[in-house]
């Protein structure tokens, strides 16, 4: 039976997961949530990926899994590269996903991208877009409190309502399509879309979909188990993370790695 390690800096990848549980009914899944070292996006890139690689060698090495998919923009832009070249099983990312997604949907060919700060230093949905269409214009708005803000679980209130607005007032108003560049911003994309008008890209779909094709659907053999590592606490992880899965999550283990 296959096992399918999915990870991010916390509880944001579970945007990608409950994709990934959809797709793959029929295989293990084992998720990790670097929650302790989350949030990744204010990091240097070469501490992003030392920390990245950690948990992929973690999943790889010692949990044996036979795909990974990174469910983190950030470590997607600092390590996934590297981490193609290290193991010699399929690796998937998000931003070549989400890219493909927007590209595909835009209708003015004005996109704006929302995304953690190193994400946007790297720049990668740009260039991932403008390698495939150059006429395509990417505008790229840094979100730094939303991935602490709902780490600890999303208040909608006035405040937050107003964080939103002060990201997005800074788009021009033309763009006619949103991606979420982190894998956090599901979990908050109604509240998104009350200040968005236009088409909102979730990554999370297309990238399971792309590690479909690479490795096919499982078989069922015997019923496949779910089971989550995080680095910080578990508690928290679990409320926001249920609440989103819209499911119950029966195993979670702390572990710093
Ligand atoms: N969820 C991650 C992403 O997609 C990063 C959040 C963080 O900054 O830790 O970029």
């Amino acid at each position: 039976m296959r096992t399918i390690g999915v990870f991010d800096s916390g509880v944001g990848g579970v945007s990608v997961l409950k994709e990934v549980l959809r797709e793959f009914p029929y295989d293990n899944i084992i998720y990790f949530g670097d929650s302790l070292h989350a949030p990744y996006g204010d990091r240097e890139i070469d501490e992003i990926r030392s920390l990245c690689l950690k948990v992929s060698d973690f999943l790889v090495n010692e949990k044996k899994v036979d795909a990974l998919v990174i469910a983190c923009n950030t470590a997607t832009g600092a390590a996934m590269d590297i981490m193609q070249e290290r193991y010699s099983i399929p690796v998937v990312g998000v931003v070549e996903n989400g890219s493909n997604e927007g590209i595909k949907i835009t209708k003015n060919k004005m996109v704006g991208v929302i995304a953690t700060p190193a994400t946007i230093k790297m720049d990668i949905y740009k260039k991932s877009i403008e390698k495939k269409d150059t006429s395509i214009k990417v505008y790229s708005i840094k979100c730094p409190l939303f991935v602490g803000m709902i780490e600890k679980g999303w208040e909608d209130n006035y405040e937050s309502n107003n964080l939103i607005q002060s990201y997005l007032n800074q788009f021009p108003e033309e763009i006619d399509t949103l991606i979420l560049g982190c894998t956090h911003y599901p979990l908050i994309q109604k509240y998104i879309m009350r200040y968005f008008k236009g088409q909102v890209v979730d990554p999370a779909k297309e990238t399971a979909k792309s590690l479909k094709k690479l490795i096919g659907e499982g078989k069922y053999f015997k019923t496949p188990y779910l089971k989550f590592y995080v680095s910080g606490d578990c508690k928290k992880f679990k409320k926001v993370a249920q609440e989103f899965l819209g499911q119950e999550i029966q195993e979670i283990e702390k572990i710093i790695l």
